[in-house]
């Protein structure tokens, strides 16, 4: 039998974070022990909501507490959150219905000192927005770096940025946070905008999932239908076509499964200073990597993860 992953997850929900929830709920390879919220795509407040609602929508068949983290990055103020992509509210401006879930009464920071001294080497932390509850919780207890491992979603290598030419939003967010946990030692997966940016979601796609999603399921249709056409409208007016980037799923599919990509070891160095600079992940190319910080996915089977994330969503 398949061994289940305990993962505790991070959040800043968002249209790719609620795509990634719904993914790791469905999932029978994985466990969430618990998430945190964080600010991002929407305040923390906003993020907190939507991710009680959004497992709501995913129905889990077992409890998942929501602990609440910062609403600020650790030393500067926070940027106006991106609306044309996450609309108003985060979730493209879907309602959806108003929840009994409650966030439990203690700080995102504190929860992940809590669950992973008690899940020593047997739990995953997985972010997908920026890093500052997990720069704090390292702050109270720097022992964690040793007892668990980071998947994240976030940076660029090889590619430009999508905030500046060379900063991804979750690095740019809060780059003071990224710089403590990437020099923490902390074993890093980096799933940043070198693998996400090939992860295209395309009508095909879309008319796959939806066809596949039985009656039983109509809220998930309609929520998947909305925001889904909400992100295939908002990438045409960039025009770059209609496609979701499904950013914080393939870190979850990562952790499922780490042959749908292929990494490389290198020294991640976060620039935090620069107007056009700040956020940046770099890499000194010009000498071999003789340490490193970080396991970056450079390569994905795009395909493959897409159509492993359909299958799970209609299990
Ligand atoms: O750059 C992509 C990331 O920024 C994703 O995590 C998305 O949710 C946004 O926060
Ligand atoms: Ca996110």
């Amino acid at each position: 039998m398949e061994q289940v992953q305990r993962i505790l997850m991070d959040v800043d929900t968002g249209v790719d974070d609620a795509l990634a929830i719904i993914f790791a709920v469905k999932s029978k390879k994985l466990h969430i022990e618990g998430m945190t919220t964080v600010f991002g795509n929407v305040d923390v407040k906003q993020a907190t909501e939507n991710t009680l609602k959004v497992l709501d929508l995913a129905q889990p068949y077992y409890k998942i507490p929501v602990a609440m983290g910062a609403d600020y990055p650790l030393f500067r103020p926070r940027r106006e959150a991106v609306t044309a992509i996450h609309g108003i509210n985060g979730l493209a401006g879907y309602e959806l219905p108003a929840t009994s879930r409650l966030p439990i009464d203690e700080s995102a920071a504190d929860f992940i000192v809590r669950v992973v001294n008690e899940r020593v080497n047997d739990l995953t932390l997985v972010f997908t927005g920026r890093l500052t509850n997990l720069a704090i919780a390292l702050a109270k207890d720097p022992s964690i770096a040793q007892k668990t491992k980071l998947v994240l979603m976030g940076g660029a290598i090889k590619v430009p940025g999508n905030t500046t030419p060379v900063a991804e939003a979750n690095i740019h967010g809060d780059p003071e946070a990224a710089h403590r946990v990437f020099e923490s030692g902390i074993p890093i997966t980096m799933v940043g905008l070198d693998v996400t940016g090939k992860a295209k979601f395309s009508e095909t796609h879309f008319h796959q999932l939806m066809t596949g999603i039985t009656d039983e399921q109509a809220e998930l249709k309609a929520f998947m239908d909305h925001i889904f056409t909400f992100s295939f409208e908002a990438s045409d007016r960039l025009n770059e076509g209609k496609y979701r980037l499904m950013h914080d799923p393939l870190a979850l599919a990562v952790v499922e499964d780490a042959s749908l990509v292929q990494t490389e070891d290198y020294y991640v160095h976060i620039e935090t200073k620069g107007p056009l600079s700040s956020g940046a992940t770099l890499v000194d190319f010009r000498r071999p990597q003789l340490r490193s910080n970080a396991s970056v996915c450079m390569q994905v089977r795009a395909e493959d993860f897409l159509q492993h994330y359909i299958h799970t969503v209609l299990s």
